[in-house]
């Protein structure tokens, strides 16, 4: 095997599956039998903002009572031992983060979902780490029931707009700034090795990142237990839980290469 001198590494909510933090598109990700693919949009934010708040609080919630998985602790171990490397994950927990990849080395291309920004105006603040207590968000009246009342809603200290989670939402533009590190990163040359972790790829724009990091001859790992749009590219599937698999593909690249140097 080659020197690994420029790693990308790109990961799904498959990723943090092993964490305890549910995926999008599998039978665990629905949240009191509504789909995720529903609520974060922009639209169903319009519709029932509270409904939407919940549903990231509890997700914020989950996070935090989350630990990083092997998976999250192979990719910052494979960090400290590429010449150059960048992560690009869809996930919007703090995990790879939490596992001790630094952030110069990650791009969250989907947003942080312990950022709340203003749905109107710019401002935005990072959540202090542990949040209010879920406090209510509606009133309940005598029989349970949701009055229309919404109370409590996050709304912007400078202009009184709707705070919202600052993640992406379907259909919403990527962050400019985090998509330009991304684009900066493959302008800079192709790569050594991609690995692809725990997504379904079902955007474009991943699988443009990997094939065009890959260029003629890079080496392509997916790691996933179902077969995927990327598939048929990789030079390697691994068909394991990626908590299974990233530790000994890290070890083994790692041992691979000392052994060359
Ligand atoms: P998905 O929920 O679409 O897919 C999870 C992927 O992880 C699937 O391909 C699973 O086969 C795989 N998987 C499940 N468990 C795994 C494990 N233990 N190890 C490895 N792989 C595993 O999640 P994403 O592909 O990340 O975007 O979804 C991409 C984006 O779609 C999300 O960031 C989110 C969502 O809608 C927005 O909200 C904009």
């Amino acid at each position: 095997m080659r020197m690994l001198n420029r790693i990308l590494v790109l990961t799904g909510a498959g990723v943090s599956a092993e964490s305890g933090i549910p995926t999008f598109r599998g039978k665990d990700g629905y949240w009191r039998n509504l789909d995720p693919a529903k609520l974060a949009t922009p639209k169903a934010f319009a519709k029932d903002p509270g409904l939407v708040w919940e549903w990231y609080r509890d997700r914020r919630q989950r996070i935090r009572n989350a630990q990083p998985n092997p998976a999250h602790k192979a990719i910052a171990k494979l960090a400290q031992h590429a010449h150059e490397f960048l992560l690009v994950t869809q996930n919007v927990d703090d995990l790879h983060a939490r596992a001790g990849l630094p952030k110069e080395k990650m791009v969250q291309i989907h947003g942080d979902i312990f950022v709340t920004r203003c749905s109107r105006c710019d401002f935005s603040r990072n959540e202090p780490e542990q949040e209010y207590e879920h406090p209510p968000l509606f009133n309940y009246g005598v029989a349970g029931e949701r009055e229309e009342e919404e109370v409590n809603l996050p709304r912007c200290p400078r202009c009184e707009g709707l705070m919202r989670p600052g993640v992406v939402w379907f259909g919403e533009q990527l962050p400019w700034d985090e998509l330009r590190r991304a684009e900066n990163y493959l302008e800079d040359g192709p790569c050594d090795l991609v690995i692809v972790a725990g997504t379904t790829a079902t955007f474009g724009y991943i699988v443009d990142w990997a094939l065009r990091a890959i260029a003629n001859d890079g080496e392509l790992i997916e790691v996933n237990p179902e077969e995927t749009p990327l598939s048929r590219f990789a030079t390697q599937r691994v068909r394991e839980p990626a908590a299974i698999a990233l530790p000994r593909i890290v070890d083994e690249l790692v041992i691979s290469r000392s052994s060359k140097l």
